[in-house]
């Protein structure tokens, strides 16, 4: 081998091997594809906190809105893949192929899977002042009252707006819906009243509930959760089939290397075993998934499965993005 080639192989092997002891060295950037404040950033928040711990070097959020998680989608599969850029999403990483017919990027193809972290059940709410007291009534009176309702949502692909879509299809009906950047915001707008209905995640809306700042309909799940217990499901008051459970799944950008994303799913295992993770998350409903889901294959294989699941829902709903 000449000399100056077998200075670059050495090179070469040397900073591979110092790039993977040494990562992370500096500050890692967790992007959430929704405003602070709504559930997403919750769960990235607490998540974010615990992994710096195990990373030792400081996880930073960075809320990168629009386009119902789109936008953060696409700038992250654009990013540099050094392992510094990673990326929470939830459902809408499966029914953006569905809704956008002309998606920047390919959920399957241009990413690197770290793992799964939570299943979110959603609730069922409206304004406080609204006038039903029970789903029975809110359905009657959303059927009455269609073309004076706002129903908010976080934009065409977030979970609110399949919540927001199923509740219309169940009922026969077509409200007027409003985007906000987040369901934070749009939950700000449903506590002042300028909004009337909104379909949104319990790691925002349990305090909310507890505080009886809303009226509360129910839940999304087949099961009632322990963290409402006594709260009724939408299918057991009459909406038989009615589903709606939000998973989350953590990403970067294809060709970021295995060291890191070995580092990062250690961290993410480590997050998901912490106390202080496992209690908020309980008090929020959110459920910390199995060990198996939690890998990057778990990751993979459960986002291929929903996107042949909810291609033909939206399909069959004739509604696209773009
Ligand atoms: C958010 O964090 O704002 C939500 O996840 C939005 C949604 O998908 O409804």
């Amino acid at each position: 081998m000449k000399r100056w080639k077998l200075v670059v192989a050495v090179a070469c092997a040397w900073s591979a091997a110092a790039w993977g002891q040494g990562y992370p060295n500096r500050t890692v950037t967790l992007v959430v594809p929704f405003a602070a404040g709504g559930p997403t950033d919750v769960v990235a928040r607490t998540l974010g906190a615990s992994m710096s711990k195990t990373l030792g070097q400081t996880v930073v959020i960075e809320n990168k809105t629009g386009a119902g998680g789109t936008v953060a989608a696409n700038m992250v599969a654009k990013a540099n893949p050094d392992g510094y850029t990673i990326f929470i999403h939830h459902n809408g990483m499966a029914t953006a192929t569905a809704l956008y017919r002309k998606l920047p990027f390919n959920p399957l193809t241009d990413f690197e899977y770290i793992g799964q972290v939570a299943d979110v059940p959603m609730t069922m709410l409206a304004r406080k002042d609204l006038p039903p007291d029970n789903l029975r009534d809110f359905m009657a009176y959303v059927r009455n009252n269609k073309e004076k309702i706002n129903l908010a949502n976080a934009g065409l692909g977030a979970v609110s707006h399949l919540c927001g879509m199923l509740f219309q299809q169940a009922l026969g009906v077509e409200l007027t819906t409003v985007p906000f950047q987040g369901t934070g915001p749009a939950m700000t707008a449903l506590l002042g009243g300028q909004v009337d209905v909104l379909c949104d995640q319990t790691t925002q809306t349990i305090p909310h509930i507890k505080a009886q700042k809303v009226k509360f309909y129910g839940v999304t799940t087949k099961q009632r959760i322990a963290a409402l217990p006594d709260a009724p499901t939408l299918d057991e008051q009459g909406l038989k089939g009615f589903e709606v459970v939000v998973w989350h799944g953590m990403y970067a950008p294809k060709g970021t290397p295995r060291e890191a994303i070995d580092k990062v799913n250690a961290a993410l295992r480590a997050a998901l075993k912490d106390p202080v993770v496992a209690s908020r998350f309980a008090d929020l409903g959110a459920q910390i998934v199995p060990e198996s889901k939690q890998s990057p294959a778990g990751l993979r294989d459960w986002l291929a499965a929903e996107i042949d699941k909810w291609g033909p829902v939206i399909r069959k709903a004739g509604t696209f993005a773009d």
